[in-house]
């Protein structure tokens, strides 16, 4: 089994290596901060034991799972062995661009550099590294234990060869692996956040409530959460920055913030990371 380095251990880093370990590779995961670490290692322990309680899991792979995981501060020193290194840092362009100088660096020589980012460009993470043929993005969707697709990116010069074992690689997650090319937003968010701008405007202009939208899509359009409880359990800061992401590069006014999500986020009011939102979340 490939030797994996997650860099992350916010919810995303941690649903990544809590997959990966489950299906038994073994896990190196990285943070600047142990307590940071510590309190993936109980979310990771928390979510198995919710696995376990619903007999998807034994208590022994339980136990596995936990057993392959280790952690780390240094991303020099963790990932001397990987071969694949999947990062989950904070979406923020700089700090990304530093952390794959340093992989580059650190990383061996015939590892894959992947990004879970949600929209900042592949194709300029690549450029900041000196092997772009093996940097690639693996964007995993929030609960990753539980949903199914992976949006594998393709850079300008990521080769096929390290595009095929990153799709074997998700199938072996037990992922279904979508191929898609490196532009603004990639296809999930570039489809999913004019929506969610689409129904804040909605509510913005007074055309319905929250929870008037919010039933409207999921009963009407059997989506599981409504589009403003979505943006909650994203992150108001998040959608925003992602929707500049597709007004920038793609120069299209239809994908301007809603005035009101920049209100929010200005407010702090960023969703259950705040405990507020288009909800109070306790
Ligand atoms: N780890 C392990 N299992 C988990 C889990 C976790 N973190 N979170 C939930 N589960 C499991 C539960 O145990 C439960 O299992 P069973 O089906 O076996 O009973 C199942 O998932 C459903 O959970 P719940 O019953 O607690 O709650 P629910 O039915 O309301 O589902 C949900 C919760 C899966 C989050 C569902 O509401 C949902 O699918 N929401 C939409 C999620 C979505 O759209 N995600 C994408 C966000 S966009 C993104 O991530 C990318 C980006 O770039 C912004």
């Amino acid at each position: 089994m490939l030797h994996v380095a997650v860099i992350g251990s916010g919810t995303m880093g941690n649903g990544i290596a809590h997959v990966f370990a489950q299906h038994g590779f073994p896990v190196t995961l990285i943070d600047i901060s142990q307590p940071a670490l510590d309190k993936a290692l109980g979310t990771i322990g928390k979510n198995l034991d919710r696995q376990v309680a619903k007999g998807s899991l034994s208590e022994d792979d339980k136990t596995a799972t936990l057993s392959r995981i280790t952690t780390h501060t240094s991303i020099a020193e963790g990932v001397t062995n990987a071969q694949l290194v999947v990062e989950a840092a904070t979406e923020n362009v700089d700090l990304k661009l530093q952390i794959f100088r340093d992989l580059d660096l650190y990383a061996p020589e015939g590892a894959i550099l992947a990004s879970n980012t949600s929209s900042i460009s592949i194709t300029r993470i690549a450029a900041v590294t000196k092997r772009a043929e093996q940097v690639i993005g693996m964007h995993f969707m929030n609960p990753v234990p539980v949903m199914k697709l992976v949006e594998v990116i393709r850079g300008y010069a990521t080769s096929d060869a390290v595009t095929q074992q990153v799709m074997d690689i998700s199938r072996q997650l037990g992922k279904t692996p979508t191929e898609v090319n490196d532009y603004p937003g990639f296809v999930a968010n570039r489809i999913l956040m004019p929506m969610i701008n689409e129904a804040i405007y909605s509510l913005f202009e007074g055309v319905a409530g929250v929870e008037e939208i919010d039933t409207v899509m999921k009963l009407g359009m059997a989506h599981p959460m409504g589009p403003l409880q979505l943006a909650d359990f994203i992150g108001l800061d998040v959608c925003l920055a992602i929707l500049r992401v597709l007004h920038d590069g793609l120069g299209n006014p239809k994908y301007a913030p809603c005035p009101l999500l920049v209100n929010m986020v200005m407010a702090g009011r960023l969703g259950v990371k705040s405990g507020e939102g288009f909800y109070t979340h306790t």
